[in-house]
């Protein structure tokens, strides 16, 4: 079986995403759909993982509250679950809070799945509470700060809801080490050579650049033109 990899999701995928999370937190959990489903959608970076045949099987969305980066509505497919699907949605929230400069993420985190965030870097943050009716706990971790040509990042801002790159960031991104950005894409196709030049850029958290590591990364030659 293929490890799982998500991406961000478009316009178009977002009624799949709804209906992701209708099943989950109100048919399964029973939260209300009113409060299920709110304004922050409309602004919200949403990700999904997607099974063999392309159905959608598991998503997420990325905030900005108060310049704090806070990510939301995790769900799984329950006939998906243990399969990395989450995980796959999880680092790739991550990597797009990490191309927006944020230095931590957030999350209110159901009990039941506590141990899924600590896997993934994840610690509690004071005593649990009851959200929706459902016991939470506030969790948070740090995330690398990349340090790469901003037309680099402007492109895979903008690019990354088409669904053609699927950046993982590798590595525990502790305090004083540096990560590895690493990208992939369909072999030889059209964006293949941006991602390779975005591949270069090492994700830091303090430390010498990329660039001062192996030359400059060549990152404006393939941005983006506007
Ligand atoms: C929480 C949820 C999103 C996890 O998705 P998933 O696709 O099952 O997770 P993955 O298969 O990627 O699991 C990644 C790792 O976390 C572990 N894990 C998954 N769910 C876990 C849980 N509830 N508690 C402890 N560990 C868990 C897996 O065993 C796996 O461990 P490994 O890396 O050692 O193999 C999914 O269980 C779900 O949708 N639950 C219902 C909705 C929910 O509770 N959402 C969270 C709201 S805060």
């Amino acid at each position: 079986m293929n490890t799982p990899t998500a991406c961000r999701a478009t316009a178009a995928d977002l009624p799949e995403v709804a209906a992701l999370r209708h099943r989950v937190f109100v048919l399964e959990q029973g939260v209300p759909a009113e409060i299920e489903q709110d304004a922050a959608d409309a602004v919200a970076v949403h990700v999904l993982s997607r099974d063999a045949t392309g159905a959608v099987v598991a998503t997420g969305r990325l905030l900005e509250r108060d310049g704090l980066a806070v990510i939301g509505r995790m769900a799984a497919d329950r006939a998906v679950r243990g399969r990395g699907h989450g995980a796959a949605v999880l680092d790739e929230l991550h990597w797009q809070a990490v191309l927006r400069g944020h230095p931590a993420v957030e999350l209110h985190a159901q009990l039941t799945a506590r141990g899924f965030y600590e896997r993934a870097g994840y610690a509690p943050v004071g005593e649990p509470y009851r959200e929706a009716g459902i016991e939470h706990v506030t969790m948070r971790r740090p995330l690398p700060v990349l340090e790469a040509d901003p037309a680099a990042l402007r492109w895979a801002l903008s690019d990354a809801g088409q669904g053609t790159v699927t950046a993982l960031v590798t590595g525990a991104p502790v305090a004083g080490g540096s990560v590895t950005l690493t990208s992939r894409a369909a072999a030889g196709g059209p964006w293949a050579g941006r991602l390779a030049a975005l591949a270069r850029a090492d994700l830091h958290r303090g430390g010498r650049s990329a660039e001062q590591a192996t030359g400059p990364a060549r990152t404006r030659d393939v941005g983006p033109s506007a």
